[in-house]
């Protein structure tokens, strides 16, 4: 069982569970969301409860989604981390496009600060498409994280972070330059990271798993809601199969972090209350044991 509540995401302490944006925008992460009170009371309610972690992308929208935690938030409480990343751009029809030399690099985090209106990010992942996309094109990965280090030295990131990376990638990015924080997929239903996110955690790194809940692509929350060992988990404890799924993720390791992502403050709230679900070591134990089912990526 873990039982610390914060660890450092930088050199920054944060809460184990943070907020992950990219439910705020439209369909396929395209355009704005339909219902943008909605997504405000979520953003208001997440600092209310003392969320000080939100991960986010120019790329949701894009725009959108920056622009919104801008006008919903700023001026920003002291203790919040705004962590992005970069590495990517949208077409026009909303296709996902590598877009990672340097300069594209730079240029991006210059578009954060500006769209976030903030004077330095707290960290920015590196998003490669090592893990979900490996046909594309990579910049050199030296090339890429010495852009990012530069932006550092300048003040204009506090730390940098890698996102859908092998572990490779992850102790050439320890070596070289420092990261603060892993982010790929992992959750119940694809453990497949496994390997990195132990690595993380021998390094010192925040582990930050995108699709805790498996992906809003495939219908992963669903399955989880469908599992029944999950579906046992939660009665016994009276709460709900998604909470069990992200105790269960929180268990993994104390290193291990939460954005799970949504549009609903009623989500959210359980969400946050993942905190105070207590999962046994005879519940993780059936837990380790429920069928994987890896979702692809977006
Ligand atoms: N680095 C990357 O490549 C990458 C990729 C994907 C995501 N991310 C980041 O990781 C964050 C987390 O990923 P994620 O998969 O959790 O978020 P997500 O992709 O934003 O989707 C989470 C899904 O779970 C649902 N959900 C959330 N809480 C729920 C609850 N309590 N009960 C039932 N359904 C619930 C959401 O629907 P509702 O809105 O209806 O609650 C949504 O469909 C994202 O927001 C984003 O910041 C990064």
């Amino acid at each position: 069982m873990t039982t610390n509540t914060t660890f450092p995401l930088g050199d920054q302490l944060v809460r184990r569970i943070g907020f992950g944006a990219m439910q705020l925008a439209g369909p396929g992460v395209f355009g704005p969301h339909a219902d943008l009170d909605a997504c405000r009371a979520v953003l208001r309610r997440a600092i209310d409860l003392g969320v000080d972690h939100v991960d986010t992308a120019q790329f949701y929208g894009p725009d959108v989604v920056n622009e919104l935690i801008r006008d919903t938030l700023h001026p920003y409480p002291e203790h919040l981390r705004l962590v992005t990343k970069v590495g990517a751009r949208r077409d026009d029809e909303g296709g996902w496009i590598p877009s990672a030399t340097p300069a594209d690099l730079v240029d991006q985090v210059e578009q954060n600060l500006r769209s976030l209106d903030v004077e330095r990010i707290d960290l920015v992942n590196l998003r490669r498409f090592e893990t979900d996309a490996p046909h594309l094109d990579q910049a050199p990965l030296d090339d890429q994280l010495g852009a990012l280090a530069e932006l550092r030295d300048a003040g204009k990131i506090a730390a940098i972070g890698v996102s859908n990376v092998g572990a490779d990638t992850v102790r050439r990015a320890v070596e070289t330059v420092g990261i603060g924080e892993v982010q790929n997929a992992f959750g119940l239903l694809d453990r497949s990271d496994r390997e990195v996110l132990d690595l993380a955690g021998a390094h010192g790194v925040a582990y930050v798993p995108f699709f805790p809940l498996g992906s809003a692509f495939t219908g992963g929350p669903a399955a989880i809601a469908a599992d029944p060992t999950v579906r046992a988990v939660a009665a016994k404890h009276d709460v709900r199969a998604t909470q069990v799924a992200l105790a269960w993720v929180l268990a993994q390791g104390e290193h291990v972090l939460l954005i799970p992502g949504t549009s609903s403050v009623a989500h959210l709230e359980e969400n946050l209350a993942v905190a105070d679900v207590a999962l046994d070591e005879e519940d993780l134990a059936a837990l380790d044991a429920v069928e994987q089912r890896p979702v692809a990526g977006h």
